[in-house]
């Protein structure tokens, strides 16, 4: 069966860490609707444009923008599919169940300061968005990606005060979510603390399970 993931948590936890993990270990296929309104910005894009003001304030970007990119990007997958910070809010997890079976909701926790010195010392690939944090996953070599060799960059909404304003949308908007997916029966808990490798153990012996 052709399972679809959803992982939630909040900023900093490590969705986008480990989802680079599962999509090169286990063939899932990845849609980071952070990365692909990134890139929308990047190319200045009529939604790029509408979306980069939400973005830079740390708030969500409106509801209909950020579903018509998935149902697009759904439409286009075979195969396991891993959601990389879709859904956040109550109306995009009921669209999304409108448009395809969800088969599992893995929430990773992280104490709140401990994302906020992982999100500060982020850097990202401007070109194949690989992850890596200046104390705790280096690159190899300064300020160039491991895996594509172009350069890193920070986030423009990776500062302290956005960070706090994102982790005060994610309580508001994206933390009713967990009871949503309990209540369905397919939420999984993983402690997001503890170094890369373990949290990724984790988050494969919670698939196994399925
Ligand atoms: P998005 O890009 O999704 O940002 P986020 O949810 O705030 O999450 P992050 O990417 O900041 O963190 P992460 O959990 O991926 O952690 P990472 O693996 O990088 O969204 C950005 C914006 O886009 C939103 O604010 C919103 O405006 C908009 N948006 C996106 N989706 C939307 C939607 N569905 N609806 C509406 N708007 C939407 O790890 C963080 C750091 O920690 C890295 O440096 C990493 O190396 C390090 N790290 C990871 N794991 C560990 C570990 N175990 N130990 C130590 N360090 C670690
Ligand atoms: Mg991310
Ligand atoms: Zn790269």
């Amino acid at each position: 069966m052709d399972m679809k993931i959803v992982l939630l948590g909040p900023p900093g936890c490590g969705k986008g860490t480990q989802a680079e993990r599962l999509t090169a270990n286990l063939k899932f296929t990845k849609i980071s609707t952070g990365d692909l309104l990134r890139e929308a910005v990047r190319l200045n894009t009529p939604l790029g444009q509408q979306a980069k003001q939400f973005m830079d304030a740390g708030k969500l970007v409106p509801d209909e923008l950020v579903i018509g990119l998935i149902k697009e990007k759904l439409a286009d997958i075979k195969g396991p599919v891993l959601l990389d910070g879709f859904p956040r809010s109550l109306e995009q997890a009921r669209r999304l169940d409108e448009l395809t079976k969800i088969d599992l909701a893995i929430d990773i926790g992280v104490n709140e300061e401990k994302l906020v010195k992982r999100i500060v010392l982020r850097r990202s690939c401007k070109n194949c968005g690989a992850v890596y944090h200046l104390e705790f996953s280096p690159p190899k070599v300064e300020g160039k990606c491991d895996k594509c060799g172009n350069e890193l960059y920070q986030r423009s909404d990776d500062t302290e005060a956005t960070v706090r304003e994102r982790l005060k949308t994610y309580n508001d908007k994206t933390l009713p979510l967990a009871n949503y997916y309990k209540q369905k029966g397919i939420l999984r808990t993983v402690d997001g603390e503890g170094d890369i490798s373990e949290v990724y153990d984790r988050i494969v012996k919670v698939l196994k399970a399925k």
